[in-house]
């Protein structure tokens, strides 16, 4: 039986620095359908242009396309006993498109980060990223060398689609599908929610502790 969480919340919750701690604890390798679009968009492929022009105005990319992505990810041998989907499903179709790629058998559970729009936008206004994935926050998480990643070394940057005006519009986006997504996944699957308007380590523990029953 593969477990497989999925991480759901506003843009800015924290799902990716959570499902990247879950990740480590729980030793599941976590698919982060942004990373993954940003690392096409870095390759500068055709393709890749597309998807720039789409994510860093805030808007989705198509679902034939993420479905191609998620398919071909989750047939990696280290997804062979589960995975973290962060960022994906994004709204009822896409989660009905992910349930017909999975098994009868799969154990799934959905993980809800709350927070407030208002903390939305103090967190995507001081969200600073490295190329390799890390993320960091100029005050809630900052690097131990300002503007450069702990990890690497590199310098770090501000995503295009944190601008004001692109989060109000993100956050918009999210509402509209969320809320008939969140619905129809309660409904037919376990959820745990949890308050993400505290420490990230706070959160992390509270997630660990609750995902623990399952794992
Ligand atoms: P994606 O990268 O998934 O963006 P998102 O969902 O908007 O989420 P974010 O990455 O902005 O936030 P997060 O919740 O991961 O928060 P984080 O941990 O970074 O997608 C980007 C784009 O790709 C989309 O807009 C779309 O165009 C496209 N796309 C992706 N998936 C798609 C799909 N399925 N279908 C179609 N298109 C798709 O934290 C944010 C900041 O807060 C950081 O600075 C962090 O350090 C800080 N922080 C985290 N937790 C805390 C805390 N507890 N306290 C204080 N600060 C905190």
């Amino acid at each position: 039986m593969r477990k497989i969480f999925l991480f759901f919340g506003p843009p800015g919750s924290g799902k990716g620095t959570q499902s990247d701690a879950i990740g480590d604890y729980f030793h599941l390798p976590v698919i982060s359908t942004g990373e993954l679009l940003r690392h096409e968009e870095k390759s500068g492929t055709v393709l890749g242009k597309k998807i720039a022009q789409l994510i860093d105005k805030g808007e989705l990319v198509s679902d034939e396309l993420i479905h191609k992505i998620i398919a071909e990810r989750i047939k990696r041998s280290d997804a062979a006993k589960g995975f973290i989907l962060d960022g994906y499903p994004r709204d009822a179709e896409q989660l009905q498109d992910l349930l017909k790629m999975l098994s009868e058998h799969d154990l799934i559970l959905l993980v809800e980060i709350r927070v407030s729009d208002k903390e939305v936008i103090n967190r995507l206004g001081g969200r600073r990223v490295c190329d390799c994935g890390a993320t960091y926050h100029i005050i809630y998480n900052p690097p131990k060398v300002a503007g450069r990643c702990n990890l690497c070394g590199k310098e770090l940057y501000i995503r295009p689609d944190d601008k004001p005006e692109i989060i109000k519009d993100r956050l918009a986006g999210y509402k509209k599908s969320a809320e008939p997504l969140m619905s129809y996944a309660k409904k037919h699957h376990d959820l745990i929610s949890v308050d993400g308007e505290r420490l990230i380590s706070e959160i992390t523990e509270d997630l660990i502790e609750k995902l623990s029953k399952y794992a």
